[in-house]
């Protein structure tokens, strides 16, 4: 592994705004008291947090039981999340709540819905109804698979309430990536849409659900909400419409008093071979990591209009459009469609009209933005907003610069945060009222928690050079393992160093101490903020009849960040040309989804491997990039092969 050094040169410093920081839910003082507690007695700080965010049925016996590595937090604890998401803000000092907007929803045609903690709760009791009266009980899974419409939270909640596992796949993944997801998480549930909107037209779902459970034997049934009106076909007995259903169903259920370690969620990831990962979360750590994170980081307040941009079959809208700030009886925005539909300024327009206060989205969304020009923010009064956030990759200075400046009108702090679908919630990110911030960093770790940034032998790596991202005390959103795999869990987490979390990140911290987060060192991609393993889409190319071998790399992309360049040889007789080129795109987004599609495919008559038959793909990133090769190309078995992928008979 070559020795990762930064070449980012940032300098600008921003101090946290002073009227900003004697508002702020944590101010210096706290969050100095937070660090010292945190990094002497990480699980006395998770203690406090969870006794003072979250509510309990009942105490736990021991916050912390760690046996490498596998973690077990607030063991003994009862609680349930739609308790904390909902009840407690219906009673006693909080009952003001009842008639408080959770949801402020809007669909992409202009339709909008803006739904109460009391109806929302009464919504949550009805679905969890309707789902024992199909037969869910305690640990069942159930799948969802749905647009951005607020029943998607609805559903959510009410698995929490019963205690039934949920594992949301992704609306844009494809029938055979969701049927693989059904059958290893065991689902007996599904819900699904007829479909939902997006860039002015309906586009189905129900029909990759019907194709997928032609080969899904757990499932028994289907529950359907009718939000397009386009045809779709019902199975008799299998598939209920959702309103039919809640027609029916009473407004209340008592919640489940769980264990702390309860299953809440499986959310699928990908890794370095081709099957994607099931990650496992749990309750009661979980649910104090995100009330925590959220109000610590977004300084929730009661006033507050929160939108986070994030589709929730990610982990960032599980985490931060629903239990994060629902947790925190806070009013959350969820927007169906795609940003520029009708017209590019449509989320400025959002933000205008519901008076958003804070937004947290990506950089690839922000780089787009940037592209389609000034005028578009600058059409509306974003005047409401006071604080802005970074998730999924790392954010470039002139990106960082432009969303301060133009969205932010310069008086906005920016938490640059960083995390990953097994941590759970936020890792490392500034605190808007008491850490000074620097464009492109995500600046220091969270109270409680302790990376580190590791050389090769494990000793941490000391400016300018960078290292590993490491994770080196449990922390309650961690990951419990992956579904059904925990040897899988061991190896791809925990074997680098001992008993130390091992994220996959390259990293490097500056003399303040501060991260700068460089992105994956492994075989996954990030392509506008989402991972994709490139197994997963050398697996889709090769199943295809006309390949015969393929390698998949990242070249750097101006909006997405990373766009995926696939080298192929075909098979005898099979010809390789844009309609065979076309034929795979297809291919991959039947297989995956539209999100692995890959950008360019290009034909070759052989790959460059090592002599042990490795494909050196670090040279191909090099191709793929237009790069000169700079590397070490003495293990190459063919050094034809590489000219002859870069067009050129040199070397
Ligand atoms: C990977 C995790 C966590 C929510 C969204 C993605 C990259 C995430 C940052 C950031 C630099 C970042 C990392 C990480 N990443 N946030 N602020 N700065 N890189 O979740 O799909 O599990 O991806 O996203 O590479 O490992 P995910």
């Amino acid at each position: 592994m070559p020795e990762i050094k930064s070449l980012l040169k940032e300098e600008r410093v921003f101090e946290p705004d002073a009227a900003f920081a004697r508002q702020a839910n944590w101010n210096k003082k706290t969050v100095a008291e937070y660090r010292k507690l945190g990094a002497t007695s990480p699980k006395r700080f998770w203690a406090k947090m969870a006794r003072e965010n979250v509510s309990w049925f009942s105490p736990w016996k021991k916050v912390l039981d760690w046996k490498p590595p596998f973690a077990k937090w607030f063991v003994g604890g009862k609680l349930n999340v739609s308790y904390n998401c909902l009840d407690r803000h219906l009673e006693g000092e909080n009952a003001w709540r009842r008639n408080k907007a959770a949801i402020i929803w809007e669909g992409e045609p202009g339709d909008s819905r803006v739904i109460t903690y009391a109806e929302l709760h009464r919504e949550v009791c009805r679905f969890a109804n309707v789902m024992k009266g199909l037969g869910i009980k305690k640990g069942d899974r159930v799948a969802l698979y749905m647009p951005m419409i607020p029943e998607l939270a609805i559903a959510m909640l009410a698995c929490t309430r019963i205690g039934a596992t949920h594992s949301i796949v992704f609306g844009g993944f494809s029938a055979e990536a969701l049927r693989d997801r059904i059958n290893d998480a065991g689902a007996k549930l599904v819900v699904t849409a007829d479909g939902g909107f997006r860039k002015g037209e309906a586009f189905p779902l129900k029909p990759a659900v019907d194709e997928a459970c032609k080969k899904t034997p757990c499932v028994e049934n289907m529950v359907v909400v009718q939000r397009c009106g386009n045809r779709v076909s019902m199975k008799r007995r299998r598939d209920h419409w959702w309103h039919e259903l809640m027609a029916e169903a009473s407004p209340s259920c008592p919640p489940a008093k769980l264990d702390a370690e309860h299953p809440l969620f499986i959310l699928y990831t990908s890794g370095t071979t081709g099957k994607p990962k099931g990650i496992l979360h749990t309750t009661g750590g979980y649910l104090t990591h995100v009330t925590t994170t959220a109000k610590a980081i977004f300084d929730l307040k009661d006033s507050d209009v929160f939108w986070c941009t994030a589709d929730i079959g990610w982990i960032t809208g599980h985490s931060y459009v629903v239990y994060g700030p629902l947790s925190n009886g806070a009013t959350t925005v969820m927007y169906e469609g795609t940003p520029t539909s009708p017209g590019p300024d449509r989320w400025w327009a959002l933000i205008e009209k519901w008076g958003v206060n804070i937004l947290y989205t990506a950089p690839t969304a922000i780089r787009t933005f940037i592209r389609l020009g000034d005028e578009h923010p600058k059409s509306h009064d974003l005047s409401s907003l006071r604080l802005l956030g970074s998730v999924g990759e790392p954010i470039n200075p002139e990106a960082w610069i432009w969303y301060h400046r133009v969205i932010g009108g310069g008086r906005c702090p920016i938490v640059d945060t960083w995390w990953q679908t097994e941590t759970g919630g936020i890792m490392i990110t500034p605190l808007p009222g008491a850490v000074a911030t620097k464009p492109g960093s995500a600046t220091l770790p969270f109270p409680g928690i302790h990376a580190e940034v590791l050389d090769q032998e494990g000793r941490p790596a000391k400016a300018p050079n960078g290292g590993f991202l490491v994770l080196q005390h449990p922390w309650p959103g961690m990951l419990r393992g992956i579904w059904g795999d925990p040897k899988r869990y061991r190896e791809q987490y925990w074997s680098q160093y001992p008993d130390t979390y091992f994220a996959g990140d390259g990293a490097h911290r500056d003399r303040r101490g501060y991260f700068w987060v460089m992105g994956r060192i492994d075989d996954e991609m990030n392509i506008s903020g989402h991972r994709i393993g490139t197994m997963e889409v050398e697996s889709a190319l090769v199943s295809h009849r006309d390949v015969a071998e393929a390698a998949v790399v990242g070249r750097p992309d101006a909006i997405t960040g990373t766009a995926i360049v696939a080298f192929v040889t075909q098979k005898g007789g099979a010809k390789a040309g844009d309609a065979l080129a076309a034929a795979l795109r297809s291919h991959v987004t039947k297989q995956i989804g539209a999100i692995a599609r890959p950008a360019d495919i290009r034909f070759t008559d052989a790959l460059p491997k090592t002599r042990s038959g490795k494909i050196m793909r670090r040279l191909l990133r090099d191709v793929a990039a237009g790069k000169k090769t700079a590397g070490d190309t003495s293990t190459l078995e063919d050094l034809n092969v590489l000219a002859a992928l870069r067009g050129d008979d040199e070397s």
